[in-house]
């Protein structure tokens, strides 16, 4: 439909056709067993269900085509209802979760999974996801840090940008592609104490710099969609904040697509005590310019009632609307309403699309202890044990349609390539401590004790069998998500007592973490020979966990986020500020800035990650000792491959600007690239470091380079390398 057919159309609808485009209403009105996360079915008035204007959790062509089909018939303008869903790290083929994905530091990657979750998506009816989330999380304590691909806001602008081009590839009309929303604007990561959904308190130089970056690189490449967040900046709740959605996110950002609320988050001002009741809630939410409703009712109760009383002029709800249309439109869906609505049996996993996942699995996996060469696995006898090692709940809080029955166990994986008689299998222990508060998943096991008595003694038995002990411990995956932020970061105390039995075993330990966040892992890191961070990894979660294993592939994934000695240093991140007292690098420090009782920087950093090969970084270097704010520097390094096995680096480029008119970070990521050598090979990486890359939010509140000195790091994690120095004239 060409421009002035879409505002002929505009100009054709009444007020509350209009309005109800702004209303998205849950699935479950459509379909009984939609996915339900909070409103019950039935909630919404006929003419809510008959004229609203998007839908959220459902998908599968077959049923989606019938409701479009009833939906179009009853609709006085016949528009298409738009499908939203939360495809976050897949559809039916799940890939790691996010977190994981960014430890691959591999953007095209990353596209190329996007791709494959939106392909999959679509043909299943599906017209939206939302995600990419750009959240910058420096606080393992939130849960939905496993949403999110790490601490770092470069490895999140690249990863947020590759999402959506991704998700949307050159032409949304195509109908192997859907509409990004990059969420949650603005800050949810900064959530305090860790507490989902809690008040955020950020200085307009932190938000800036740090938060706000991902969102603003993600809205470059034109995300259909915005979504605003749950929580309050500064005591503004982010849904009726119209310096970040005017200003920021329209004016500077240059946004012009959809903004939607998350669910309910309009209505939620009211618990925070923004906004009065439902009508003022509304009125906040158009005012700072929401356009979609996002379950909360709001807009379809009272907003026309205020267009009519003139608190919101016409002139805004069009706007409001024109956007709304435009997406549709811009889907293809005034052509074709039953785009991706015509396959009889939905997308199904292909040899290919498991082939995408598994390699991302062995790219996700962090390798962080590998004493004396226990990785890989010899042929040897070897006992698989503990919660995660045949379990199918290897996805994620968010993987709706992902299906359990295609998800390959590590146990399944192992059988496959290891002579039967050389492999027990003796799960242990539970997943969860009897009183874990967290036990959604918890079954209710009689005599708990004696259950988990009764597990450990079948492993203690497989233990001493076998020459290695591949012990699988972590989080259940409902402990990360939405709504499952933790005060510890410790594993249940189960599994800890699953791990010491294996130790006094005597057997080498190789220990496989899954989790969707750091855990603290002192303790793990003594008792074992290995310790592999697996995150969540997804439908061929256990296939690249045993490629890896079994020395089919090396393990090349690098930490997105620093895991912490004691949750007590959270939130912890590696760019930290330098600060008056700096605790001296070996020796106490008294009255310096420190921890009596424990270190200050991480036990495994942003960044680091073993091989099973060795790299040495030699010849680094800076192209000249000075640069101009018209010139660039070429820092280089040689990397070669030291060991007898093919490998990958990841090769990181840190910088930090000494001196400025505000404090900067003692380092900060400036660019990556990931490289992958033959045994005895070397290859020299080079990066340019330009003016731009040293801009920051200076004192004088705007983007600018200082002249002076800077560091540079060309090393292998944020805590490594020897620095370089060059100085900036900006003249
Ligand atoms: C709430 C979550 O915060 C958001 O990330 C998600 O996209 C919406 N619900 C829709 O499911």
């Amino acid at each position: 439909m060409d421009k002035q057919a879409l505002e002929a159309l505009l100009n054709d609808m009444s007020t509350e056709e209009k309005v109800m485009q702004l209303v998205q209403i849950s699935g479950s009105e459509y379909e009984a067993d939609a996915e339900i996360t909070g409103i019950e079915r039935g909630q919404v008035k006929d003419n809510v269900k008959r004229l609203a204007g998007s839908t959220l959790g459902i998908w599968g062509s077959k049923r989606l085509r019938k409701i479009q089909e009833q939906y179009i018939s009853e609709h006085p303008h016949h528009i298409p209802l738009m499908f939203m869903l939360d495809v976050i790290h897949g559809h039916k083929t799940v890939l790691p979760c996010p977190l994981g994905q960014g430890a691959t530091f591999d953007p095209d990657a990353v596209r190329k999974g996007a791709e494959l979750q939106a392909r999959e998506a679509a043909a299943d009816g599906v017209h939206a996801t939302f995600s990419p989330m750009a959240d910058l999380c420096r606080d393992a304590r939130w849960g939905r840090i496993m949403e999110s691909t790490g601490e770092d806001k470069l490895l999140n602008s690249r990863m947020s940008k590759a999402m959506v081009e991704g998700y949307q590839g050159d032409d949304l009309k195509d109908p192997t592609h859907v509409a990004a929303c990059v969420k949650h604007f603005a800050a949810y990561g900064a959530a305090e104490g860790g507490r989902d959904y809690n008040n955020t308190e950020l200085s307009e130089h932190t938000l800036r710099e740090y938060y706000l970056r991902a969102y603003g690189e993600a809205i470059k490449k034109n995300p259909v969609m915005v979504m605003s967040s749950f929580n309050s900046i500064n005591g503004i709740p982010a849904t009726g904040n119209q310096f970040l959605m005017k200003k920021i996110l329209r004016e500077e950002f240059g946004f012009q697509g959809v903004l939607i609320s998350d669910w309910g988050a309009v209505g939620e001002m009211i618990n925070h005590g923004f906004a009065e009741d439902q009508k003022d809630a509304a009125l906040k939410g158009m005012m700072a310019g929401v356009d979609i409703d996002m379950c909360s009712g709001c807009y379809s109760a009272y907003l026309e009632e205020l267009v009519n009383e003139g608190a919101v002029s016409m002139e805004m709800l069009d706007e409001a609307v024109l956007r709304v249309l435009n997406m549709k439109n811009d889907l293809g869906l005034f052509e074709d309403p039953y785009r991706g609505l015509t396959m009889e049996s939905g997308p199904v996993i292909t040899k290919e699309s498991r082939q995408l996942a598994r390699e991302a699995v062995t790219a996700s996996l962090v390798l962080l202890e590998n004493k004396e060469n226990t990785l890989p696995l010899r042929k040897e006898k070897l006992a698989f044990v503990g919660p995660y090692a045949d379990t199918k709940r290897l996805q994620s809080s968010w993987a709706f349609s992902g299906e359990d029955e295609n998800t390959v166990t590590v146990w399944e994986a192992a059988s496959e390539v290891c002579e039967p008689e050389l492999i027990k299998l003796a799960v242990g222990c539970t997943m969860l401590d009897q009183d874990a508060m967290t036990a959604r998943e918890i079954c209710h096991v009689d005599h708990w004790q004696e259950k988990n008595d009764e597990l450990l003694a079948e492993a203690i038995h497989a233990a001493k069998w076998a020459d290695t002990v591949i012990i699988c411990l972590g989080e259940d995956i409902a402990q990360s998500g939405e709504a499952t932020s933790k005060a510890s970061l410790k594993l249940p105390m189960v599994q800890l007592r699953l791990l010491n039995e294996m130790k006094k075993t005597g057997k080498k330990i190789v220990t496989l973490i899954f989790t969707g966040r750091p855990l603290e892992l002192k303790e793990v890191r003594e008792l074992s020979d290995a310790l592999m961070v697996c995150w969540l990894p997804g439908t061929e979660g256990g296939h690249g966990v045993v490629d890896v294993l079994m020395g089919k592939a090396s393990p090349s994934g690098r930490l997105s986020v620093s895991f912490p000695y004691t949750v007590g240093q959270e939130p912890l991140h590696y760019d930290m500020y330098p600060t008056g007292r700096p605790k001296p690098e070996n020796g106490p420090g008294p009255y310096t800035s420190r921890y009596l009782d424990c270190e200050n920087g991480a036990l495994y950093p942003f960044g680091y990650g073993l091989s099973y090969t060795t790299f040495e970084y030699t010849d680094a270097k800076l192209s000249a000792q000075t640069m101009s704010a018209s010139d660039t520097i070429t820092a280089s390094v040689t990397v070669r491959n030291t060991g007898d096995r093919k490998g990958s680096a990841t090769v990181q480029l840190y910088v930090r600007d000494v001196t400025g008119s505000r404090v900067r970070p003692i380092r900060e990521l400036a660019d990556f690239k990931k490289i992958s050598l033959e045994p005895g090979a070397e290859e020299k990486v080079s990066f340019t470091i330009s003016e731009e890359m040293l801009r920051f939010w200076t004192a004088e509140e705007k983007w600018a380079s200082e002249e002076g000195k800077f560091r540079v790091w060309i090393c292998d994690n944020s805590c490594d390398g020897i620095p370089l120095e060059f100085q900036l004239k900006n003249r």
